[in-house]
């Protein structure tokens, strides 16, 4: 094995489901599967069972953070559109990136509809820092009209259809300040998957057409689309199981341990070069959440080698993979963190 060092990657979007829904991955958990995969700095999302739209929520995920997470962990804020009066406090804190606006419904009670309260959230989300939509489809027409209506910071989540890059590839043409990432599910996957994984192939946006996957690729070669956000959405083998009350799966996948094996692979098979990995998984996430230095933080490993999803089990809490039996690269040898060595030959070592 010929181990490189590359810098410690960031995911923007992660849901690491604490407070409220630990049975499914906690943050001592979620930060295991995290550095499993390469990543030391991630950026969890609002949608909790008690959504994080209050300040006190929000120091609530600091404080259990700092006693049980392994790697960085910033947090973007929520908006159900009726906590304007908490913006100011999100916008100054140094925990926060980015403010989650869900226009679809998905996990979580923050759907915004009514197109008053969207317009009060864009007009008074007064920073810097990005407003994050799920937007699909004719609902991300809209958060690209007032994020320039607000000369707003727009990061489009998840892209997932040809007719969305093809607007954000618009978009970016006329100077708007607009970013999209793209999951690695949805560049590998179709709706197809659902005839062999069922439920597990659920998420939201859903899996596309053929013609929508090879437009992500092409927005990723052309820099429409700006980075690789895993959605890491963990949820048990039991909710991604049609149960006998028919009760319709969770929607989201687990990604954290795998999003930088499918770029690697992505690598092999021709679809993007290998400093691409690095532009996609640390360069443009840091510098569009404006994520500071981690002093002393890197990742070795060998992107040469292969080995299979799952062959030794998972560090989320779920303990699934869409990608289950895949043959992907690079798995990470060593990760340190602000000078602490926590992942060695492939194991964590480092426990709280
Ligand atoms: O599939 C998804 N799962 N999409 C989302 O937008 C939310 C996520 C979750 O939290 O489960
Ligand atoms: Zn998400």
């Amino acid at each position: 094995m010929s181990l490189q060092k590359i810098p410690g990657l960031i995911d923007i979007h992660v849901h690491l489901r604490e407070p409220g829904a630990t049975y499914k991955e906690d943050f001592y958990t979620g930060s295991r599967a995290a550095i499993a995969g390469g990543f030391t700095f991630i950026i969890d999302m609002p949608n909790n069972p008690t959504p994080t739209i209050s300040n006190i929520s929000l120091e609530e995920k600091v404080n259990l953070t700092k006693q049980k997470a392994l790697c960085n962990i910033g947090f973007h804020f929520g908006t159900n559109g009726k906590n304007i009066e908490e913006f100011k406090y999100a916008i100054k804190s140094p925990n926060v990136f980015g403010l989650k606006v869900y226009c679809n419904h998905t996990t979580g009670e923050m759907l915004i509809e009514d197109p008053k309260l969207l317009e009060d959230v864009f007009s008074n989300w007064n920073s810097k820092k990005p407003i994050l939509v799920h937007a699909e489809g004719e609902q991300l027409s809209t958060a690209i009209y007032l994020g320039n209506k607000y000369k707003r910071n727009l990061h489009v989540c998840h892209i997932s259809q040809k007719c969305e890059v093809e607007m954000v590839r618009e978009a970016k043409k006329k100077g708007q300040l607009i970013t999209a990432g793209v999951t690695p599910h949805h560049l590998y996957l179709t709706k197809e998957a659902l005839i062999s994984l069922k439920g597990y192939a659920m998420m939201k946006p859903p899996l596309g057409e053929d013609s929508d996957r090879e437009a992500l690729w092409a927005g990723l070669k052309d820099s429409t689309i700006d980075m690789v956000e895993s959605d890491h959405a963990p949820h048990t083998k039991e909710e991604k199981q049609t149960g006998p009350d028919n009760k319709a799966p969770a929607f989201g996948v687990p990604g954290l341990e795998t999003t930088l094996g499918l770029m690697y692979k992505a690598v092999k098979d021709g679809r993007i070069i290998e400093e691409d990995v690095i532009k996609f998984l640390y360069t443009n996430p840091k510098k569009i959440f404006n994520i500071p230095d981690q002093k002393d933080t890197y990742v070795e490993l060998d992107p040469s080698i292969p080995y299979i999803v799952g062959e030794n089990k998972y560090e989320s809490k779920c303990d699934w993979s869409p990608f289950e039996g895949m043959t992907l690269y690079g798995k990470p040898q060593t990760v340190v963190i602000n000078g602490k060595k926590i992942l060695e030959n492939g194991m964590i070592i480092n426990n709280k």
